[in-house]
């Protein structure tokens, strides 16, 4: 690791959220050529991402990062990279190639939305809403939940993950667009599902939660890359975390917003002193144990979004929290030199096999490609007033 400080980080300053910025700008420039016909893989090998066809459920924060580096440089090799980018999403919602999942929000937030809303790319617009289309063909009306992975119905998979907060932005985002109440509703309900049985009394959160396809009853939590049952998964606290917000941003429900601070009270309180969490938050300093810088972009994200809707102390409470952290991926995670890896944030982890859960082990100190992407999500909130792509 670069150095890993045990001392807390100093908020970063503006100038440095924009020279953080331009150093991922460059990366991604470097970039292009690789991966403007391809995808990147979920994670790099090496610290080297491989190019891949556009299957992974992973493929969208690739094109996510060129629209935020469109943003940033006004350059338009970035739009019209993205811009290929969403025909080939286009082309994989059209022919339901890799699509039998739960992670459309995830696939075609940053790539399609982004390119309807920033360039009004009809493509974008329609390929999200097929998406969305597909989404809701997951809902269990039996546990009133959407079913992450897996044939719909089988007892075996029939359950939902906390990671699936980040994919109901674009049922709230498909109803406002067409004015179909549809998407929406089951939006909520899902999450009302989510709220009942994932956050445990101790406000940390249950990685996947299987329900009963008989009765519809809840049935037990589990962790697929957790590692075990009853521990914390920082990603999936985190995906928790930034879930309530954008929830909370569509649908001003208090319960979100209490949910929020207590799932983010338990988060910080596990963090080391560099405020980047070890990869399950079990862990703590002298376990030996990879970090998930992953984990801090993505709760920095929610801490920023909170930020803009609640009232000016808490918003001040989380955007120092958010500059601290960030300032501590710049400095210590961040990718400085192309000879070293061709992502941006170094030292996350993907899923790491424990004797205990049900992963396959892959992506372990490596970077990963939503890791990237919520870095510069995050510096891109702090450096301008950001219209959303989720
Ligand atoms: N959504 C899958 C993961 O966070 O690894």
């Amino acid at each position: 690791m670069n150095a890993v400080s045990s001392v807390a980080p100093q908020p970063i300053t503006d100038q440095e959220v924009k020279a953080a910025l331009d150093l991922a700008v460059g990366q991604i420039r470097r970039n292009l050529p690789a991966f403007t016909h391809a995808s990147q893989n979920h994670s790099s090998v090496g610290n080297f991402y491989p190019a891949v066809a556009n299957d992974q459920w992973t493929a969208g924060f690739w094109p996510g990062e060129l629209w935020l580096a469109f943003e940033h440089s006004g350059e338009a090799v970035f739009r019209d990279a993205a811009q290929v980018q969403v025909q080939s999403f286009l082309h994989r919602i059209v022919n339901r190639i890799e699509t039998d999942h739960h992670d459309m929000g995830f696939l075609y937030s940053p790539s399609c939305i982004a390119a309807w809303k920033l360039v009004g790319d009809e493509d974008g617009r329609r390929a999200a809403i097929l998406a969305a289309d597909q989404l809701i063909e997951r809902f269990q009306p039996v546990g009133q939940f959407i079913q992450a992975w897996g044939r719909k119905g089988v007892a075996e998979e029939y359950r939902y993950i906390i990671d699936c907060l980040l994919n109901l932005p674009l049922l709230y985002w498909a109803s406002r667009e067409t004015g179909d109440p549809k998407y929406r509703e089951i939006a909520l309900i899902h999450a009302r599902t989510t709220l009942a049985n994932s956050v445990r009394p101790d406000d940390s959160t249950y990685h996947t939660f299987y329900m009963d396809p008989v009765t519809g009853a809840p049935v037990r939590g589990a962790t697929k890359q957790g590692y075990r049952d009853d521990s914390a998964w920082a990603r999936g606290q985190a995906w928790a975390i930034s879930g309530m917000a954008l929830s909370y941003r569509y649908e001003r429900i208090e319960e979100y917003r209490q949910t929020f601070d207590r799932l983010l009270a338990f988060y910080l309180n596990r963090l080391p002193a560099d405020m980047v969490p070890y990869w399950d938050l079990v862990f703590s300093d002298g376990d030996g144990e990879p970090r998930d810088s992953s984990s801090a972009s993505i709760t920095a994200c929610g801490l920023l979004e909170m930020a803009d809707l609640v009232e000016p102390e808490p918003a001040a409470r989380y955007r120092t929290l958010v500059r601290r952290m960030m300032k501590s991926l710049a400095d210590h995670y961040a990718v400085k030199d192309p000879a070293v890896s061709n992502g941006l944030v170094l030292h996350a982890t993907y899923s790491k096999k424990s004797p205990f859960n049900t992963c396959r082990g892959e992506g372990v100190d490596e970077c990963v490609s939503w890791g990237d992407y919520y870095y510069m999500e995050a510096l891109t909130r702090l450096s301008r007033s950001w219209s959303s792509y989720w």
